[in-house]
């Protein structure tokens, strides 16, 4: 029987240097899309996924994440005291349960591929999710479970998530060597981190979700340095290639790089804009704003 996917790794221990100065006392993870912290986007996409362990991986200067996830028993009192019952309901709902959540700490910013290497003991033997925390996706099915249904009617491999990028990009992702291709999922043939227009195989890039066998722990345990002098995930997994079917999912719904200051900003525009306490009010502001433009 296949197994069931049921933990997933929360790389947060980037510097975020994209979004400095705001990044610098306070993790890009934290940073609000209307009135959540991305982390909780990613947790709660998560959850909706059927995920029941979560896994951070953090570094310096990221206990406001663990703080975030925990209880506030002065706040609750508060609260309660002053009858605030949604607000009470709200901090509820978005905490996972008790001992479902682990931190294990990065020493060093050694890249991604490291990140994910720190998490093999708390995952072991079995299939796991990656996300991306500053990956957001705005999605009807969150982005998670649709890859989860791929894997499950593929009966397995490792998916990970993939968009077109425009061509001038392609050296801002890894880019992937498509071999079949059914217009929604596609067999990766190989992956390349982050090439150079010229020689990108192809304009799908892979973004900040990914379901993974646990044979990549091996592959990172020894994986060299590769563009940036990072431990790089992708040259892990193109070295994992020969061995295990890898997929990619053009998955349905828009992602916005919230690592990105603009990206950040189309998040907070496009989500406020699904939310019928404040669309009206925002469409009005932003049509007024940009009258003169
Ligand atoms: P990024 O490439 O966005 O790097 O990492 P960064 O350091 O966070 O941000 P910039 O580029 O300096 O602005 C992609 C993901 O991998 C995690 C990050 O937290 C982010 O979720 N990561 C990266 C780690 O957990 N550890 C690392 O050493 C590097």
């Amino acid at each position: 029987m296949l197994q069931k996917v049921r933990k997933a790794v929360f790389p947060v221990g980037g510097l975020g240097t994209r979004f400095l100065p705001a990044t610098k006392a306070m993790p890009k993870e934290m940073l609000p899309v209307v009135d959540k912290p991305l982390i909780q986007y990613a947790v709660d996409e998560a959850r909706a996924a059927g995920i029941e362990e979560f896994i951070f991986v953090t570094g310096r200067g990221k206990v406001t994440i663990e703080d975030h996830f925990d209880r506030s028993f002065e706040l609750e009192k508060v609260l309660e005291e002053r009858g605030k019952i949604d607000a009470l309901e709200t901090l509820a709902e978005h905490l996972p349960q008790t001992g479902s959540v682990a931190y294990i700490r990065q020493h060093e910013p050694l890249g991604l591929g490291h990140a994910v290497w720190c998490a093999k003991n708390y995952v072991g033997d079995e299939p796991f999710a990656v996300i991306l925390a500053d990956d957001l996706i705005l999605s009807e099915k969150p982005c998670l479970k649709q890859m989860i249904d791929v894997r499950d009617e593929l009966g397995g491999g490792n998916i990970l998530a993939a968009m077109e990028v425009p061509h001038e990009h392609t050296s801002r992702y890894g880019i992937v060597k498509p071999g079949f291709d059914d217009g929604k999922k596609v067999e990766i043939k190989d992956l390349v981190e982050k090439p150079d227009p010229q020689n990108a195989p192809s304009d799908l890039a892979v973004i900040g979700r990914y379901i993974l066998e646990p044979t990549v722990f091996g592959l990172l345990e020894n994986q060299a340095r590769g563009a940036g002098n990072e431990i790089q995930l992708t040259d892990a997994l193109s070295s994992l290639l020969n061995t295990s079917p890898f997929y990619g999912l053009r998955f349905d719904g828009t992602r916005f790089d919230c690592g990105d200051k603009i990206g950040f900003l189309q998040a907070n525009i496009a989500f406020a804009l699904q939310r019928s306490d404040m669309n009206r009010e925002v469409a009005d502001f932003i049509r007024k704003m940009a009258a003169d433009l």
